[in-house]
């Protein structure tokens, strides 16, 4: 199975550090507020963090009570940063892909993950791996790229616009069409995985789930429209999907 481990491109590093440094950045003004709305209590908790990066959801995990987190990722340069700037007592950094889950002998009440599993290629074969990772009635919590944010190439503008420059539509390519997507994204070839909805739902419930909730990224209308050229995308396309899942045996 292929690995694609980007984020140790030095180029890629550095225009994701300091885009997830910014006062405004996508993941802590979107993702993080709806994720950790969905979480279960974490008190005692045991915690499998997938694709961990720099380790901001790891340290928030600790934050909250969990007993233990365990934080794996594919790549060196996230987890240097992470273990420097994001540790604790009770946090374990450890490279490991997620195609590689097998290799933990350990269970879990809870396993998240944060817009990392657009990178595999195999989502169901994922989804069982979690299952089997857990405790009976753990949970699974993760967000990843909406289905309508990967029917994307970059090769053309994703919105047709007014003169003026104002997003009129955003636009979709090929969403029926599965599989890994070439995006020109910082580096030529940045590998994303696109599915459609009902194959990421079917994915889930085929590995044994039950879903209990899913969200899509959106933000009160009043701050899109006062930050519009950084957000104003999200009145036409969700940006991140989110579920709650969980294993009831
Ligand atoms: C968009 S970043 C998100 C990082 C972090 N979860 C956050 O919320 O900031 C995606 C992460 O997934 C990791 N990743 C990509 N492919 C992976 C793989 N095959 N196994 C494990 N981690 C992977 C990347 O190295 C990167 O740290």
């Amino acid at each position: 199975m292929s690995k694609q481990n980007i984020y140790d491109d030095g180029t890629f590093f550095e225009k994701f550090k300091s885009d997830r440094s910014d006062e405004l950045n996508f993941n802590d003004t979107v993702e993080t507020p709806i994720i950790t709305a969905m979480l279960p209590d974490l008190a005692g908790k045991d915690v499998l963090d997938i694709g961990c990066g720099m380790g901001q959801h790891a340290l928030q995990y600790s934050k909250m009570g969990a007993e233990s987190v365990l934080g794996i990722d594919i790549s060196e340069k996230m987890l240097a940063f992470a273990q420097e700037n994001n540790a604790a007592p009770n946090i374990t950094y450890r490279r490991l892909a997620f195609e590689d889950l097998d290799q933990l002998t350990e269970k879990f009440d809870v396993i998240t993950s944060s817009l990392a599993f657009d990178y595999v290629k195999d989502f169901g074969e994922l989804m069982k791996g979690i299952y089997a990772l857990l405790k009976d009635s753990g949970y699974c919590v993760f967000s990843m790229s909406h289905p309508m944010a990967t029917a994307w190439d970059g090769v053309y503008d994703r919105y047709t616009r007014t003169e003026q420059g104002e997003r009129l539509y955003a636009n979709l390519r090929n969403y029926s069409i599965e599989g890994v997507r070439h995006v020109r994204w910082v580096v030529d070839d940045y590998e994303v995985y696109h599915r459609t909805l009902s194959t990421l739902i079917n994915a889930i419930v085929a590995a044994g789930f039950v879903i209990e909730e899913c969200e899509e990224s959106m933000l009160p209308e009043e701050f899109i429209r006062a930050h519009s050229d950084k957000f104003g995308g999200l009145i036409h396309k969700p940006e991140f999907i989110f579920f709650r899942c969980r294993k009831l045996s």
